[in-house]
């Protein structure tokens, strides 16, 4: 059998000093670069309906890139994925104060967060596929953060076409933990996104604030232009007049996923027509945050020379719902010692003929 490999080649110094290194792994004709900088997926190769092969993630070809500016482009986001309103919570009585990143609140586990680490890596061919596992442990009190945190993130390369994410971690404190990852997927190579089509299958979001803080409620999908559980076209209704729209200046919002907890289900899947590639996202998760690039302004170039504007990418983020440390109603997002944190995503791209 097929199992794939794993190559390793220097990627530059970190702002510490530090060498970076970038996994090349492959497996039936497909290839994702990977850095043990931020866990960034650097690059993702993959044939088109024709066999064409093309890179369907943004980024940077050079660690100098991720160094300088990123939108947190293919990295490992944590601590606490998304946003932690007014940058403080409180657990068992105290108080925890964390850097204000994003206006008042605190953005993807603070200034420095799990995207701007090194992990330490190890590589290996398993009967699944290529894997690389990234090692990081968070000292009690970085960014704020209670407790010695141990994480563990799996990337493997399966044989159809995907990339399965398993994060494991433990704590010798009480602490808040939400991993994700955030790259930006663009099925057609560059361009903007709203041409692709896009099913979530959710039939709730949970509707933020002006600071793209939850409220706290629920609110149905059905009339309005946040129901995706038909195929739509990302582009369709991104602009109409619609108060969660206006405050995410488009998609930049949690849905509530349609599965049991537990096991990984499928909760995304983005189709683009000229290049018949298909994106299905699986996690085990209770939400995944939708973003579709409105933060993009065209100051950035990235590989091959491509100026990413507006929405020319969008994210799939299967996490926690946003702020759950501070919001009664959701679902916890607290580790205790001797708990192990567990989280799956499976992101797997083929083609539709
Ligand atoms: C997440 C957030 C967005 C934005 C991006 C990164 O998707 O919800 O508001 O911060 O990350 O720019």
């Amino acid at each position: 059998m097929n199992s794939g490999e794993i190559t390793k080649t220097p990627f530059g110094a970190t702002k510490e000093g530090k060498t970076a290194d970038l996994f090349t792994l492959r497996h039936n004709g497909v290839e994702v670069r990977i850095t043990n900088y931020g866990g960034i997926v650097t690059h993702w190769l993959t044939p088109d309906r024709r066999g064409q092969v093309g890179d369907v993630v943004l980024g940077y070809d050079t660690l100098d890139g991720y160094l300088k500016a990123t939108p947190y482009f293919g990295c490992l986001v944590g601590r606490c994925g998304n946003r932690i309103a007014k940058a403080q919570f409180s657990l068992n009585g105290v108080t925890y104060r964390l850097a204000a990143n994003n206006g008042p609140n605190s953005l993807h586990g603070g200034v420095r967060g799990f995207d701007k680490v090194l992990w330490e890596p190890k590589s290996s061919v398993t009967p699944g596929g290529p894997a690389l596992e990234l090692n990081y442990l968070s000292p009690d009190g970085e960014e704020g953060f209670p407790g010695n945190l141990k994480i563990k993130s799996v990337y493997t390369l399966t044989a159809d076409g995907g990339l399965r994410l398993d994060f494991t971690a433990t704590t010798d404190k009480d602490t808040v933990v939400n991993l994700t990852h955030h790259s930006y997927f663009n099925l057609a190579g560059h361009g903007d996104i709203l041409g692709h089509t896009m099913q979530i299958r959710s039939e709730q979001i949970t509707p933020v604030d002006a600071t793209l803080i939850p409220t706290g409620k629920f609110q149905s999908v059905e009339g309005t232009p946040l129901d995706f559980r038909k195929p739509t076209v990302i582009g369709a209704r991104i602009d109409e007049n619609d108060e969660q729209l206006k405050f995410g200046a488009g998609y930049d919002h949690n849905w509530v996923a349609n599965k049991p907890a537990g096991a990984p289900g499928l909760i995304a899947r983005a189709t683009e027509r000229t290049s018949g590639r298909v994106l299905e996202v699986s996690s085990t998760q209770p939400g995944v945050q939708f973003y579709t690039g409105n933060f993009l302004d065209g100051t950035i170039t990235g590989k091959n020379g491509w100026v990413y504007q507006r929405r020319h990418g969008f994210c799939l983020e299967p996490q926690h719902f946003p702020d759950s440390i501070n919001q009664p109603n959701f679902p916890s997002v607290v580790l205790k010692p001797g708990q192990t944190y567990r989280h799956t995503i499976i992101y797997r791209v083929s083609v539709e003929k």
